[in-house]
C-alpha cells in the first residue's frame, strides 16, 4: 500500500492551535496538504482569546516548508462556522478534508453544574461541529469528494464523573456524525468519529477522582497516537464511513452501537403490561445475537 498523502488537497482543523489539533493539522500538512488553521487561542474554557495560537502553528507549517493559513474565528456561531470555511476557499479554493476538533471544558459534579456551563459545551463541541460541517459538506458535496472527523469522547458515549455538561455534548456529537455519514455516502463524503484519549491541557485539567480504577501501568498517551488515526480517517485509502474508533493507551479500536435481539410481542398479540415486561426482563436485556444497525430504518428492518 502506498504511503498517505494529503498532497492537492485542502484541510480544516478546528481548534489546531494545541493539543490534539495542533497534532493533526501539523501531521496532515506534513502529507501535503494545504490546511486551515482555526483556533480562537482562549483558555480551557474558550475564554479570553488571541491570534498567537494559531499563528504560531502556520508558521511552523510554513517553516517546515508547508502551507497553511490562520482563522481565528469562534466555531460557536454560524457565522464563524462560515467564516472557516470561507478562509479555505479564498485562501486554497476548495475543502477537501475536515477536522471537528475544537473543545472547552468545565468539570463539576452534576449538581454543582451551571446552565451556563452546559450552554458553553453545548456551544462550542456540538453546534460548533454543525456550523463548520454545514458549510463545508455544501462545498464537498459539489465536488463529490469529501472527509470528516468528528471528535466525540468516551467520556460521552460510556460516560465519565462530573462531566455531565461535557458528555452530553460529546453524545450529542455521535448523533449529528451519524446523519453527516448517510446523507454525504451518496456524495462521496465519508464521515467518521474518535473518541481519543490524550495528554492535553484539557487531560491535565481533570481530577484523580475522575480517574479511580485508571491502570497506572505505562502507555502511550502523545497526541501523536490519535493523530495517526485522523490522518488515515481523513485520508483517500479510508474507505469506511459512520463509524466510531477509540484511540486510548496505545489501543485502537472500533466501538460500535449495537441492538440486541429483545423480545417480540406480534401485532396479533395483545399489547404488553409492565408485568409482562418483568417477566420477558432477562430476555430484553440479553445482548447475544447483537446487531449493529447501520441507520434508523436499518434498526427497525431487524423487527420482523
Ligand atoms: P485543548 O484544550 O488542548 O484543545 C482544544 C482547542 O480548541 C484549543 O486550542 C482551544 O483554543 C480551541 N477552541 C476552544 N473553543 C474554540 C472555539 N469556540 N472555536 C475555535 N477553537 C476553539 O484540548 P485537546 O485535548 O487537544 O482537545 C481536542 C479535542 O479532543 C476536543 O474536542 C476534546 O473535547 C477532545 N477530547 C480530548 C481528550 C483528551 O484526552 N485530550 C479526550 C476526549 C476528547
Amino acid at each position: 500500500m502506498s504511503e498517505i498523502s494529503f498532497a492537492g488537497r485542502v484541510a480544516i482543523v478546528t481548534g489546531a492551535g494545541g493539543g490534539l489539533g495542533k497534532a493533526h493539522a501539523l501531521e496532515i500538512a506534513r502529507r501535503g496538504a494545504k490546511v486551515v488553521i482555526n483556533d480562537l487561542g482562549g483558555d480551557i474554557s474558550g475564554a479570553n482569546g488571541g491570534t498567537a495560537m494559531a499563528d504560531d502553528v502556520v508558521a511552523e507549517i510554513q517553516a517546515a516548508g508547508g502551507d497553511a493559513v490562520a482563522n481565528y474565528d469562534s466555531v460557536a456561531t454560524p457565522e464563524g462556522g462560515r467564516g472557516i470555511v470561507e478562509t479555505a476557499l479564498d485562501a486554497f479554493g476548495r475543502v477537501d478534508i475536515l477536522v471537528n476538533n475544537a473543545g472547552n471544558i468545565r468539570n463539576a459534579p452534576f449538581t454543582d453544574l451551571s446552565p451556563e456551563s452546559v450552554e458553553s459545551l453545548l456551544a462550542v463541541h456540538v453546534k460548533g461541529a454543525f456550523h463548520v460541517t454545514q458549510p463545508a459538506f455544501e462545498v464537498m458535496r459539489d465536488n463529490g469528494y469529501g472527509r470528516i472527523v468528528f471528535t466525540s469522547s468516551a467520556a460521552g458515549l460510556f460516560g465519565s464523573i462530573q462531566q455531565a455538561n461535557y458528555a452530553a455534548a460529546k453524545g450529542a456529537v455521535f448523533g449529528l456524525a451519524n446523519v453527516v455519514a448517510l446523507e454525504g455516502k451518496p456524495h462521496g463524503i465519508l464521515v467518521n468519529t474518535i473518541l481519543p484519549a490524550a495528554n492535553s491541557r484539557m487531560q491535565a485539567d481533570m481530577n484523580a477522582e475522575q480517574f479511580v480504577g485508571m491502570p497506572t501501568t505505562p502507555a502511550h498517551g502523545e497526541p501523536e497516537m490519535i493523530t495517526a488515526m485522523v490522518a488515515y480517517l481523513a485520508s483517500e485509502q479510508n474507505t469506511a464511513t459512520r463509524e466510531l474508533y477509540s484511540i486510548a493507551r496505545g489501543r485502537y479500536a472500533r466501538v460500535f452501537m449495537g441492538v440486541a435481539p429483545g423480545w417480540h410481542v406480534a401485532h396479533d398479540e395483545p399489547v404488553a403490561t409492565a408485568d409482562d415486561v418483568a417477566a420477558h426482563i432477562d430476555r430484553i436485556r440479553d445482548l447475544e445475537g447483537y446487531a449493529v444497525p447501520e441507520s434508523m430504518v436499518a434498526e427497525f428492518a431487524l423487527v420482523p
